[in-house]
């Protein structure tokens, strides 16, 4: 069975988060069309109304009443969303007030001390359950600092640049390997004093606006899987319309291309963010690759389905340092790893690199488990659309997590 179609995949995750969080620190009201239906957003949506923000919903759109920094003190539930949580530290550590943070069993795995030391340097008055959530922030004045980060994590920037826009001095935030921007383009589009500054960012204490209308790009994380799909399935081809080409998120379209395969990118816009559409044909002569440290980052969420990927790839593909993936949503490599492995894939682990050799066909027997883990689930879903089958997996709606639609979408375009 082959994927034939186009596909018009949700809001973009990412930046919808920012949008509904950024609300709370921001004058005016700004319109968001096609906000993410994820449960990952609709918990950043609910996290904002207890925090006092106002949120309504009117044909389709959000609408975010900003709440100028004037904040109720309240225990929030982030659910299974890690950008919640750790944008809200960084975004609460300043506000007056008492606030506590918690989420579901993955995400109290989920470590908080690269987020809550920092943060504490700056004077924040935050603290974990021996690093991991629950959290509990007590609203300090906080002073700018130089922060080295050891990890390339968005979420982990995004939340001292949250804090930095409300402390006294500059605060600089500097990165290993280049992450998504996508805070700072909407700081800076919402007013921050923000730049680049030693090969990181730099930002002072600003007064922010929300912008009136905002168009959230389609989530290319949740295109990934069904261009993925298109690529290692004979007959293939499948567009996606309307996807967010911001560069920090397209680290898996160049990679593929390197691998042999005939991705075409089309920008058809750059507000609030380059957008596109994308189109991918079977590719039966797909090569191995090596995917640098510095690649990482720019494809995070994409490693489960580009290890599926390299699985029909001729040769042995290797992805280094991945290690940030153990942390994740569930332990990503351990579950690529064991899950792939289950259908026939050959493919380990060394230290931090994931080894993966190929090609190989995939043979299902029996049930499969996501872990909880919606890229896990989605990554199963597509390697059974490669063997023409529906796999049974446990916790195969957890997709909702990013991606309501995946199971409708992905049956839509089978032939
Ligand atoms: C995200 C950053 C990434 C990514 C996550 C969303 C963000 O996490 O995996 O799905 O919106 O900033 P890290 O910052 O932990 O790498």
């Amino acid at each position: 069975m082959s994927l034939q179609g186009s596909v018009t995949p949700p809001g973009d995750k990412s930046i919808s988060h920012r949008a509904g969080l950024f609300s709370l620190l921001a004058s005016g009201i700004c319109r968001v069309a096609n906000f993410s239906p994820c449960a990952d957003c609709a918990s950043t949506l609910a996290a904002v109304e207890s925090l006092g923000g106002k949120v309504e919903r009117e044909g389709g759109e959000v609408i975010l009443h900003g709440a100028q920094g004037k904040l109720i003190s309240a225990a929030v539930d982030c659910g299974n969303s890690g950008t919640t949580m750790r944008l809200l530290m960084g975004l609460l550590a300043g506000r007056p007030g008492s606030y506590a943070l918690d989420g579901d069993a993955s995400l109290r795995r989920r470590p908080m001390a690269r987020v809550a030391d920092p943060l504490t340097r700056m004077g924040a008055k935050v603290s974990t359950s021996e690093g991991r959530p629950p959290v509990t922030i007590e609203g300090a004045q906080l002073t700018g600092q130089r922060h080295e980060l050891a990890v390339a994590s968005a979420q982990l920037k995004s939340a001292l640049l949250l804090a930095g826009v409300q402390a006294v001095g500059e605060t600089l935030v500097i990165e290993p390997h280049l992450s998504r921007d996508h805070t700072e383009r909407l700081l800076a589009a919402m007013g921050a004093d923000i730049a680049q500054a030693e090969g990181g960012w730099r930002v002072r204490q600003s007064d922010l606006e929300q912008l009136p209308r905002l168009r959230v790009p389609g989530d290319v994380s949740a295109a990934a899987f069904l261009l993925v799909g298109a690529l290692i399935t004979p007959g293939s081809r499948v567009t996606t319309l309307g996807v967010g080409l911001n560069p920090g998120r397209v680290g898996l379209i160049t990679v593929l291309q390197r691998m042999g395969s005939k991705l075409e990118v089309s920008q058809e816009g750059d507000e609030p963010e380059p957008w596109g559409r994308v189109s991918a044909a079977y590719a039966p002569e797909l090569k191995a690759t090596e995917v640098l440290a510095s690649e990482i980052p720019l494809l995070v969420d994409e490693v489960p389905i580009l290890a599926l990927a390299a699985t029909q790839a001729q040769g042995t593909t290797v992805l280094r340092s991945i290690g940030e993936l153990r942390v994740k949503e569930s332990d990503r490599i351990a579950a690529i790893v064991t899950q792939l492995g289950a259908l026939g894939a050959r493919l380990w682990e060394e230290g931090d690199d994931l080894f993966i050799a190929g090609p190989t066909p995939l043979k299902p027997q029996g049930s499969y488990d996501s872990y909880g883990d919606h890229r896990i689930a989605m990554t199963l879903a597509m390697a059974g659309a490669l063997c023409g089958q529906t796999l049974e997996v446990a916790d195969a709606a957890c997709a909702g997590v990013s991606y309501p639609d995946f199971y409708r979408d992905l049956e839509a375009l089978q032939q």
